[in-house]
């Protein structure tokens, strides 16, 4: 099973570093799973270190891929990294071991701090709509243009029928992106 999260990393200058993932559990151990190349990989194999933040602000996760930052980030306890200041839960975690790979390594961590800072609401589909166009939006140039309208317009039901202002903004980031992406491409 896979759970969308963000995970947050340092450089060697202590710069953090936001991006959303999918990780699994394996009982405690956090397995992170990067494409090559990817600057997330780099910070956790310099610093050992990172950060899993669960949050229900999917802004979060549009904001990386749109370039915008709604989020504020506050030190952690156990490890010299960020978390998201206003999250769910956030888990600090140190690297325990690489698993290597050409194209996919995975990063496997162990838990040294965990909090919880807010509670689990219930599903929402709209959340769920957004995160699905999140992950379509960072695939733009794999995917074909067909697939990514008719995924978009599914979706908008979910939108249309259970969104509240912060999914309805996310939303609208990523669909500004993704228009701009093909009246960019077209031309
Ligand atoms: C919901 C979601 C889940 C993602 N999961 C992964 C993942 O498991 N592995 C990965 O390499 N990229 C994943 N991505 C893409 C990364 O967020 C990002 O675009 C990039 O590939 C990682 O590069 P970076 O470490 O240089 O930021 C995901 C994107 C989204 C929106």
């Amino acid at each position: 099973m896979i759970y969308e999260t963000i995970i947050i990393s340092t450089n060697e200058n202590g710069e953090a570093h936001v991006t959303p993932f999918g990780v699994q559990f394996e009982d405690d151990v956090v397995v992170i799973s990067p494409f090559k190349p990817s600057k997330t990989l780099n910070n956790i194999l310099s610093t050992q270190t990172a950060t899993m933040n669960l949050t229900d602000d999917v802004r979060v996760f549009a904001g990386v891929l749109t370039k915008r930052q709604p989020w504020q980030l506050i030190k952690t306890n156990q490890i010299d990294g960020y978390r998201l200041a206003d999250c769910l839960t956030h888990v600090e975690l140190k690297l325990l071991e690489v698993r290597e790979d050409d194209t996919r390594p995975q990063l496997r961590m162990r838990q040294v701090e965990k909090q919880h800072h807010g509670d689990f609401k219930g599903f929402n589909r709209a959340q769920a709509a957004v995160i699905e166009l999140a992950v379509l939006t960072s695939r733009l140039d794999m995917l074909p243009p067909e697939k990514i309208q008719s995924e978009r317009e599914y979706l908008q039901i979910a939108i249309d029928k259970t969104a509240g202002k912060i999914e309805l903004e996310a939303w609208v980031w990523l669909s500004e992106k993704i228009n701009q992406y093909y009246e960019k491409n077209s031309a």
